[in-house]
């Protein structure tokens, strides 16, 4: 007989995603809401506390121009990152499209539709910006790929890898959207409508995990906080710190600039700022998450 506090969950679950598609609707394709006329070279692109070498003596003494095209690589590799993460995401979503309970694949078409007006959206910029595809053609941790591409789609961790995926880039996005003063307007509003929709992944990737964390027990929650200390940081490097090489195509001098950045503390300040209320509501759900 089937237990009955795990069917009553498995129905809040589902009104949980049927109320999270209820949210997604009417769909609104953000490259039509986007005002492409504001996009600006003469800009940053990032709030100037969010680039990976704010406060580093030798980058502040840079001329403004160069220190803006640092900030225009750092925007674009950024999104390049999320198109990366996506496309993995949306090859699982739609292969999920025809299996399980009709309100979670209703709402997984909801995140594949919102996920490619992202993609198309970071295209576009790519496009408008005049970015060739040698600049936002690079390469990410492939190890992250083969997980997000392996790992069963129901499972905890493949779920709680994917809500890390969306919430460590979004914390950024949601820095740009309250430092907006002096950053390119097109950033600002691509940054916004991006994490309007993440608000909503993120809570479902969230429900999910602590739906599952109800019933796990403390072995499996100890090897669930080891796997995701481990992602934290695989992720972090990915979207916070800059390879040496995205410093020398911005046109910064031939200078150990990616090393200065991993060693400043201004910069791990920054990102234990935007990460810190992540870190806290995984301990929350009981998780031991070795950060930082
Ligand atoms: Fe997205
Ligand atoms: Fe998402």
């Amino acid at each position: 007989m089937a237990n009955p506090d795990l069917l009553k969950s498995s129905s809040a679950f589902a009104e949980r995603a049927t109320q999270l598609s209820r949210h997604s609707t009417p769909y609104r394709d953000p490259v039509a809401r986007i005002h492409w006329e504001r996009l600006s070279h003469d800009a940053f692109w990032l709030p100037q506390q969010a680039v990976s070498l704010y406060g580093i003596e030798e980058y502040e003494a840079l001329p403004l121009p160069m220190r803006q095209a640092l900030s225009h690589h750092e925007f674009a590799r950024f999104l390049s990152a999320g198109i990366w993460l996506e496309s993995v995401f949306l090859q699982r979503l739609a292969r999920a499209a025809l299996k399980g309970p009709r309100a979670t694949r209703i709402y997984h078409i909801h995140e594949l539709r919102e996920e490619a007006g992202h993609s198309l959206m970071f295209l576009e910029f790519f496009e408008r910006a005049g970015l060739p595809d040698s600049a936002t053609d690079a390469r990410f941790d492939p190890w992250l790929t083969w997980l997000g591409r392996r790992l069963p789609f129901r499972s905890t961790l493949f779920w709680s890898a994917i809500l890390l995926g969306e919430e460590i880039p979004d914390r950024l996005n949601r820095y740009v959207r309250l430092h907006a003063q002096g950053v390119c307007p097109v950033a600002v509003e691509l940054s916004v409508l991006h994490s309007t929709d993440e608000a909503r992944h993120i809570a479902y990737g969230q429900e999910i995990l602590r739906h599952r964390l109800e019933r796990a027990g403390g072995m499996t929650k100890r090897l669930l906080g080891y796997a995701l200390s481990q992602l934290l940081r695989r992720f972090v490097a990915t979207f916070y710190y800059p390879p040496q090489d995205l410093y020398i195509r911005a046109g910064l001098p031939d200078e150990p600039w990616a090393a200065r950045a991993a060693r400043h503390a201004l910069r791990r300040q920054f990102v234990d700022h935007c990460l810190g209320p992540t870190v806290s509501r995984l301990r929350e759900l009981g998780l031991t998450i070795g950060w930082p």
